[in-house]
């Protein structure tokens, strides 16, 4: 059966370039990879006082969303060279309640993509940053760098740019076999 993969985005803009890049990945995986795009846009702000038996709804959805999932995939954009707030809000929601954290043990990736040259560099280390406190098993290679976003794209969102294609294409192959590797056969 396929291994069932979150896809976490860290932006909400219509035409979001991190969120056309995962499309492009989800098209170029292998079989043995189920995919479910998780919707971190109307999770509320964190605050611990509200993180009681009782919490937030929005909190509710998301952790449950994740729980019954195998794996991890972020695509992240860089704001001010870390990543996005709501990314990292969405992050520190379901890694609580404290000892049961969403995210505990799910093998994970990391795209980084921008617009500019250096392929948002900063966000992916930032990201991996709390991958390594959540005990998320993030694939170290190959690393996932892409720039210049911007120009990638036809106007129906497909991926145009051949070499970017082909490198998601292997990126996805071994992504599905760190999965395998870090999950009950
Ligand atoms: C940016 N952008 C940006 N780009 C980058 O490569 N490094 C950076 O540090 C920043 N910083 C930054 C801060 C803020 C507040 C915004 C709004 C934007 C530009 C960013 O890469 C661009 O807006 C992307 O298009 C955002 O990703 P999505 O929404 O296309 O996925």
């Amino acid at each position: 059966m396929a291994k069932k993969v979150a896809i976490v985005v860290g932006s909400l803009r219509k035409g979001s370039f991190s969120r056309l890049v995962a499309k492009t990945c989800v098209e170029l995986a292998p079989d043995s990879l189920s995919f479910e795009f998780i919707d971190i846009g109307k999770v509320s702000l964190y605050n611990q006082d509200q993180d009681t038996d009782n919490p937030p709804a929005s909190w509710k959805e998301l952790r449950d969303a994740i729980r019954p999932l195998d794996a991890v995939l972020f695509f992240t954009p860089e704001y001010n060279r870390g990543m996005p707030g709501m990314l990292k809000n969405a992050i520190d929601i379901a890694s609580r309640p404290y000892g049961k954290s969403a995210w505990d043990g799910k093998p994970c990736a990391v795209v980084s993509v921008s617009p500019g040259a250096m392929g948002a560099f900063g966000a992916n280390h930032h990201l991996r940053q709390s991958l390594v406190f959540l005990n998320m098993p993030a694939m170290p290679q190959p690393e996932a760098y892409v720039g210049n976003a911007a120009k990638m794209f036809d106007e129906g969102g497909k991926m145009t740019n051949d070499a970017t294609r082909e490198f998601l294409k292997k990126f996805m192959a071994t992504y599905a076999v760190w999965v395998a590797r870090h999950t009950p056969q």
